[in-house]
């Protein structure tokens, strides 16, 4: 029996609520725990889980409403979950629009003085078809009203997200243990219910490549026994936290939660007695700025390095810049200046890094290149033990100011005094005599940065940094060892865990990486060393005092209220062990992101304590078995990988393999990967986890994420090609009509990227089913050596499936002429289609024209930007001088013609040149040059294409009345005139007469 995700999805509403979650940003559950790049949102996860294991029944439309109602996503559990101030605000809103207002107010002032409030509310009870017995409950009943009325995307903005809601209320759950035959009061119930019949036991769910914890951590929480491991230790600890410290009960929290407490209450004491960061103002340092400084050749002077010196927008203060006769040391002066003075600094004002060159700020048209200045031979590697630059380094660092704030909370931004920088030398002294016992016992990192890494090459080859610690300060490195100092003494695993975590949010937070961010709307701050997924020097850099971090340490965004079921395992994935049920992954493949290479920042950190509290894993991030890249080396791990799990799952076992897709054309190799690793695809469904529901029709596009459900391929039945090719044909049009269906719906749509890959996941899902095509082997197939441009069968199976999916894809309002319209010409209107929903990825026109089999697509194309693709306008390809061709031979054509100028590059003429659709354009084009007069336009035509003209006159007022529409469309603004045009020359050639 298939399972509910092998039949259905509700995509759309996941889609909302996945990118609901995925905004809240650092209030994710996870995200309290620490760093890891690429988390899934856990409402997707756990509507996977659910959706593996409740079964399909023959009654579809009641699985999709209990399978909705099981995550409360059904419209009365939106309800549910709605907060009610926010209910009653809309409610408010709705009644002092409506003409009742009046009388609510009259409701208000009866209410306060207890009289005849009831009258009058009845009569708006009445009105509304409401029963409420109050004010406060009549806003909330028309709030009620409009919430249901709303879309599911704009209603979850007023609501509490689902995986952090109790679950269905008493009401549905009897309906939905009537309709899947349990008797559940909770989502574990259920769980283990529906668990129990499929595999005998509560469900195992596995993920051997866990990251920061998403997979296990959901699946536990919704009851399932749980199994994560990952190649990377980090990776390893965030799981384990997530499992045993957000779900390790509320003792757990409470416990680590004073444990912490005391410590950095102990670490401030110590902070306070070396006086380090206050000063004899009474005042406490709330945040230090440094900068690197150089002095280049030829220069008598330091130059201290900001691509910016604008301080704190938000109070309007930057730094300037001061010589000191007889010293190459410039002074700096934290000044408060008026707006207009902060707007000339926003633009750069005093700037010594402009477009990596230092620039002269007393003599601006003076400047060296940084790479210049780093000279031939590259900067002088750091060693161990040095903590700042030494005197003869090309790049110096100094303090240039401080946020200061009084025990009144009164602020304000100074640069260093005399004894703020002996402070600095004794925070220095005080490190040195640490730095070895800390080194010893893990406090403080001790490891060297590894060369040759794509990320981690930078600190080495901009700043001489070879060892971790060169990341930090001395002040952030003393500062973070006193922290570790007090935080791990305590001993136990959750607590060294939680130590560990806590000195991680803190390296992320404060490390010479956290550049120094300025806003308008709020004071200015530090932010994180991985705002990107990468180790970017930087050339002015924030450091935190103590209390400036406490807010960074461990947290449990939510707890768990039960013990979480689950273990975690630090291996390869090629070496588990363990048997699951399901195993729901989310592969790294081809994907930007170094996991090894980043994860090292934080191993430096954890390096000794992990491996006294977890002895059993291997604390190394062991680069070299971490799967990544796409080529063969790459396909050969993940089959390697992928068989062992399908080894590691029973026959009626299921998975899914999440894919955050970018390229279509990986995802035709990663199922490729899996088939040959044994399994057969049975479903897939694109989640948008990344784009705003809203957005996507105003252009917003971001990137979905591909559920691809697998099961055992058990017996290999074979295929033949030419049996496939209508079965593709007619899954892809299936899987097609049913998004578009959704896409009617009117909730959050598909984008063409989407569409592509459906196509692409519909042919897998028929290929899949068989052992070998025509007698061939699939993984022999997968790894066949063939030259650039020769496919296998496979891949032309897969590809075909996107040429049926183009040509499924009607642009609304063409469906009719579509039929006789060129490859050409139906890609150029595609392209515009997409264009005008806002696609502006070049891969995506590429990805099209493949799909069409256009080869040539420049001339086309007004830009091939990567994120700024546009298709050329009516007028536009005069221009470009892409006119129309007499010399085709298209019988369409007439021998009289103006303009014939265009050959595509090269001088073969490109197919488009010759399209009865080119012609359109160029009329249009001449309409435009008349000023809006139809007839020079309509005599092109008349002229072009003779008697044949009137045959296809009614295509040219189809395709005239679509491109008169474009121009109406966010971003389209270039087509305003031409499709002004299209509109008068449809509407003169629609009352044309011979
Ligand atoms: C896309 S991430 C997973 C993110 C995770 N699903 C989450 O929600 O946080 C891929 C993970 O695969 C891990 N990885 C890479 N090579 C591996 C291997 N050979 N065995 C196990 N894990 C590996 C990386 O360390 C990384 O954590």
């Amino acid at each position: 029996m298939p399972s509910f995700i092998e039949t259905q999805f509700p995509i759309a509403r996941l889609s909302a609520e996945s990118y609901k979650e995925r905004k809240a940003v650092s209030g994710q559950t996870l995200t309290g725990l620490g760093k890891w790049w690429g988390r899934k949102p856990l409402i997707l996860v756990r509507a996977s889980v659910l959706g593996m294991l409740m079964p399909a029944s023959v009654d579809s439309k009641k699985d999709r409403e209990v399978f909705l109602q099981i995550l409360t996503m059904d419209d009365d559990g939106a309800w549910q979950r709605c907060k009610p101030d926010e209910a009653r605000k809309i409610g408010r809103a709705l009644l002092q629009s409506s003409p009742m207002a009046e009388l609510a107010e009259r409701v208000r002032a009866a209410e306060r003085a207890r009289q005849d409030a009831g009258s009058m509310l009845a009569r708006i009870n009445l009105h509304f078809g409401t029963k409420a017995g109050s004010l406060a409950g009549l806003h909330l009943e028309l709030g009620e009203q409009a919430f249901r009325a709303m879309p599911y995307a704009d209603r979850i903005a007023l609501c509490e997200r689902p995986e952090n809601f109790t679950g269905p209320d008493m009401q549905a759950w009897k309906a939905i243990n009537e309709h899947l035959g349990t008797h559940a009061e909770s989502l574990t119930q259920l769980v283990e219910q529906l668990g129990k019949r499929t595999f005998g036991h509560r469900p195992r769910v596995g993920d051997s490549f866990c990251g920061g914890g998403s997979i296990p951590f959901e699946a536990a929480r919704i009851g399932c026994d749980a199994f994560g491991s990952d190649l990377n230790p980090v990776a390893g600890l965030l799981t384990w936290a997530s499992l045993n410290l957000l779900g390790g009960g509320p003792e757990v929290q409470r416990e680590v939660t004073r444990a912490q407490t005391e410590a950095l209450k102990a670490a401030d004491e110590q902070v306070k007695v070396w006086g380090i960061e206050h000063n004899a103002r009474g005042e406490r340092a709330e945040a230090y700025i440094y900068c690197v400084e150089v002095k280049p050749e030829g220069c008598d002077y330091y130059i201290p390095l900001a691509p910016s010196w604008l301080v704190d927008e938000y109070s309007r203060v930057v730094a300037r810049w001061q010589r000191v006769p007889g010293s190459d040391r410039l002074l700096p002066d934290i000044a408060i200046v008026d707006a207009a003075e902060v707007k000339r600094y926003k633009e750069k004002k005093g700037a010594t890094v402009v477009d990596s060159r230092v620039v002269d700020p007393f003599s601006p048209t003076r400047s060296w290149s940084l790479e210049a200045l780093r000279g031939p031979d590259g900067l002088r590697r750091w060693t161990s033990d040095d903590l700042v630059p030494r005197a003869g380094d090309v790049f110096q660092e100094r303090l240039y100011c401080i946020r200061w704030v009084d025990t009144d909370g009164n602020r304000r931004y100074a640069a260093p005094d005399e004894s703020d920088l002996s402070r600095e030398q004794y925070v220095l002294a005080l490190l040195r005599e640490r730095l070895v016992e800390w080194q010893g016992v893990g406090f403080i990192p001790s490891r060297a940065i590894p060369e040759g890494g794509d990320k981690t090459e930078e600190p080495i080859r901009t700043r001489g940094w070879t060892y971790w610690h060169h990341l930090f300060t001395p002040r952030q490195l003393l500062v973070h060892g006193l922290l570790m100092s007090k935080l791990t003494g305590i001993g136990t695993q959750s607590l060294t865990a939680a130590a560990m975590l806590s000195v991680g949010r803190f390296a992320d937070w404060n490390s010479r990486l956290s550049c120094w961010l300025s806003s308008s709307t709020q004071i200015a701050g530090g932010k994180n060393t991985f705002l990107n997924q990468a180790l970017n020097t930087l050339f002015n850099y924030s450091t935190r005092p103590l209390p400036a971090l406490l807010s960074s340490r461990v947290s449990f965004n939510r707890g768990v209220a039960h013990r979480l079921l689950g273990s975690v395992a630090v291996v390869d994935a090629r070496d588990v062990q363990d048997v699951c049920d399901i195993w729901i992954t989310d592969p790294p493949y081809a994907d930007a992101i170094n996991y090894h290479e980043l994860g090292d920042f934080f191993l430096a950190w954890y390096d000794r304590q992990l491996a006294r509290a977890f002895p059993e894993w291997t604390p190394d991030a062991r680069a070299e078995l971490a799967v990544r890249g796409d080529g063969d080396d790459f396909r050969h791990s993940m089959v390697e990988i992928y068989k062992n799990l399908t080894r590691r799952m029973p026959n009626n076992g299921l998975q899914m393999v999440m894919f955050t897709h970018q390229d279509p054309a990986v995802w035709a190799d990663l199922g490729m990967i899996l088939w040959a690793a044994g399994l057969k695809a049975t479903a897939a469904w694109t989640i948008s986890t990344e784009t705003e529901s809203a957005g996507i029709k105003k252009g917003n596009y971001v990137q979905g994420t591909v559920c691809l459900v697998l099961r055992k391929r058990i017996g290999d039945e074979p295929g033949f090609l030419d049996e496939v090719y209508p079965l593709v044909e007619d899954e892809v049009k299936r899987q097609i009509a049913s998004m578009q269906a959704l896409d009617e719906a009117g909730e959050p749509n598909f984008n063409d990227a989407d569409y592509q890959l459906a196509a692409y996941a519909a042919a897998l899902k028929v290929l899949t089913q068989y052992g070998n095509l025509d007698g061939r082997d699939v993984e022999h197939e997968v790894f066949a050596v063939r030259g650039k441009n020769d496919k296998s069968d496979f891949q032309a199976v897969i590809e075909r499936a996107l040429v049926i999916a183009c040509d499924t894809l009607i642009p609304r309002g063409l469906e009719a002429s579509w039929r006789d319209l060129k490859l050409a010409e139906r890609y150029y209107l595609r392209a515009l289609d997409i264009e005008s929903r806002g696609e502006r990825r070049q891969g995506m026109y590429e990805e099209l024209a493949r799909g069409f089999g256009v080869t040539d697509i420049k001339p086309l194309l007004k830009s091939d930007k990567a994120n700024g693709a546009r298709m050329h306008t009516a007028s536009g390809f005069g221009a470009a001088g892409l006119a129309p061709l007499a010399e085709t031979g298209d019988s369409n054509v007439s021998a009289a013609l103006p303009a014939r100028r265009g050959r595509a590059a090269g001088g073969v003429p490109h197919p488009f040149a010759s399209a009865p659709l080119r012609h359109v354009l160029f009329a249009v084009r001449e309409t435009v040059a008349a000023d809006d007069n139809p007839e020079p336009g309509r005599q092109y035509l008349r002229d072009t294409f003779g008697q044949g003209y009137w045959a296809q006159r009614e295509r040219f007022v189809s395709l005239l009345e679509w491109l008169a529409q474009l121009g109406n469309a966010v971003g389209m603004e270039e087509w305003s005139t031409d499709s002004h045009a299209a509109r008068i020359l449809a509407g003169r050639l629609r009352n044309d007469h011979a």
